[in-house]
């Protein structure tokens, strides 16, 4: 079959590494891709909200299979627009569909379906600028620190985390008031602060039936220690130590059952991934978020330990049959450490060549943000090149990767040396 990915990252040129791997793949597309992509399958220079273009795109290639990577024309609804097509609906489209997408696209929405369901999360309560003062006193009965979040989607830094109650109060009203991050904090969930530590629990579900893949830990902070601003992911490792068997039990009837159960309960159809954000808190689990999506970079270190053929695995999600599908998973540990540009997640430049891409041994190369420009292969983002490797324990895997990454080069490049120094 013809299947096209949407994105162009880390995550989109593993989803295009595990799905070339397939027999049943005839032709692989990736809108809008990268240099990486395009070792493995052809790019196409079509947005991933462009629906129109998509369209044209997906009946003049045959394409029977459309991956969706990043949440953007997922809560933009591109699920729905090929339901919503005749000649589109029968072609399969891993992610969720608009509505099911506001679990990702709206903290409210996700808090309001965990209680709904009795799903563990950290209590919280919503406010608009229209009961700003409600939201000061709701601040008062809380201890620091505050966390404070932005309703919609703010490129990841709609969360903020504060140990001072008058600038708690500053914040709520610059997001509720003057609009902080535009209409995406109209609304701001106040929650309860989580002191524990933090793990990735990915699901595919076909709506009724779900698999749990390999979890998976990122290192978010631009700084090494867990310091500085927060990035997309500077790095991630799979398996996650702390997250034993007695844990990930607890996981999955606590929170994965009940998540896949409430959506069938709340009618709202599923077909994808649920990536569930959570912390272990004395020993138990709490949902932080819900994304719609694959991790990244934690999608680097999941797909590299499934040994199923994914294609397969993505055709049962399409035709409802996943409780046929048992997963295999590779029992090495997986690592990956993302290099970035310069700058980032601040201001970068882009354009930069690199160098020794060719060089890299044992280890598997993912672009995060490249193009090609002149034959050579440039930086285009702020995430750049992610090197993935196998070891049978994580300090070895890592030891692959960091050899590799010495290996590669380009101007301003940085990447943290101690990922996963915290396990
Ligand atoms: P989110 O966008 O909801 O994933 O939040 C971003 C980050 O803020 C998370 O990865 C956590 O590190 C932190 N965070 C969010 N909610 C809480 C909470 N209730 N308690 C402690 N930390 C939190
Ligand atoms: N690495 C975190 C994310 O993909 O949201």
């Amino acid at each position: 079959m013809n299947i096209l990915i949407l994105g162009s990252g880390g995550r989109e040129h593993t989803f295009a590494w595990k799905l070339a791997q397939s027999p049943k793949l005839s032709k692989l597309f990736v809108a809008p891709g990268n240099a990486g992509t395009s070792q493995i399958a052809e790019n196409v220079a079509i947005a991933g909200n462009d629906f129109e273009a998509i369209k044209t795109f997906v009946l003049d290639n045959q394409i029977q299979m459309v991956v969706v990577g990043p949440e953007d024309p997922l809560v933009k609804g591109v699920h729905d627009f090929f339901l919503n097509d005749d000649e589109l609906k029968d072609t399969i489209l891993i992610g969720p569909e608009k509505h099911a997408a506001t679990l990702e696209g709206s903290k409210e929405f996700a808090k309001e379906f965990m209680m709904r369901h009795a799903i563990p999360t950290a209590a919280y309560q919503s406010f608009t600028s229209d009961n700003l003062e409600d939201g000061y006193r709701f601040l008062e009965s809380l201890k620091p620190p505050y966390v404070l979040k932005a309703d919609g989607l703010a490129a990841g830094k709609g969360v903020l985390i504060l140990q001072d109650l008058a600038e708690a109060k500053n914040e709520l009203k610059a997001m509720l008031v003057e609009a902080k991050f535009g209409d995406a904090s109209t609304t701001v969930v106040i929650e309860e602060f989580l002191d524990g530590i933090e793990l990735s629990c990915f699901v595919l579900t076909d709506g009724d039936d779900y698999l749990i893949l390999p979890e998976a830990k990122d290192y978010k902070r631009i700084g090494e220690g867990d310091t500085g601003l927060n990035t997309g992911g500077m790095g991630a490792i799979s398996p996650v130590p702390f997250a034993d068997e007695e844990f990930m039990r607890k996981v999955e009837e606590r929170i994965v059952k009940p998540t896949v159960e409430g959506l069938k309960k709340d009618s709202t159809p599923y077909q994808g991934f649920i990536f569930i954000g959570l912390i272990k808190v004395n020993g138990e689990p709490k949902v932080i978020e819900y994304n719609v999506r694959m991790g990244d970079p934690e999608t680097e270190v999941v797909l590299p330990r499934i040994k199923n053929d994914l294609v397969e695995v993505f055709q049962a999600v399409g035709t409802k049959t996943l409780k046929d599908v048992t997963l295999e998973i590779d029992e090495r540990a997986a690592v990956t450490v993302m290099s970035v540009s310069g700058g980032y997640p601040e201001a970068y430049e882009k354009g930069k060549e690199i160098v020794g891409l060719n060089t890299v041994e044992d280890s598997m190369v993912f672009h995060a943000g490249t193009t090609e420009k002149e034959g050579k292969v440039v930086t285009n983002g702020g995430r750049v090149i992610a090197i993935t490797s196998y070891g049978n324990t994580i300090e070895a895997a890592l030891k692959t990767s960091y050899d590799n990454m010495g290996s590669i080069c380009f101007e301003g490049m940085y990447y943290r040396k101690d990922i996963g120094f915290d396990l």
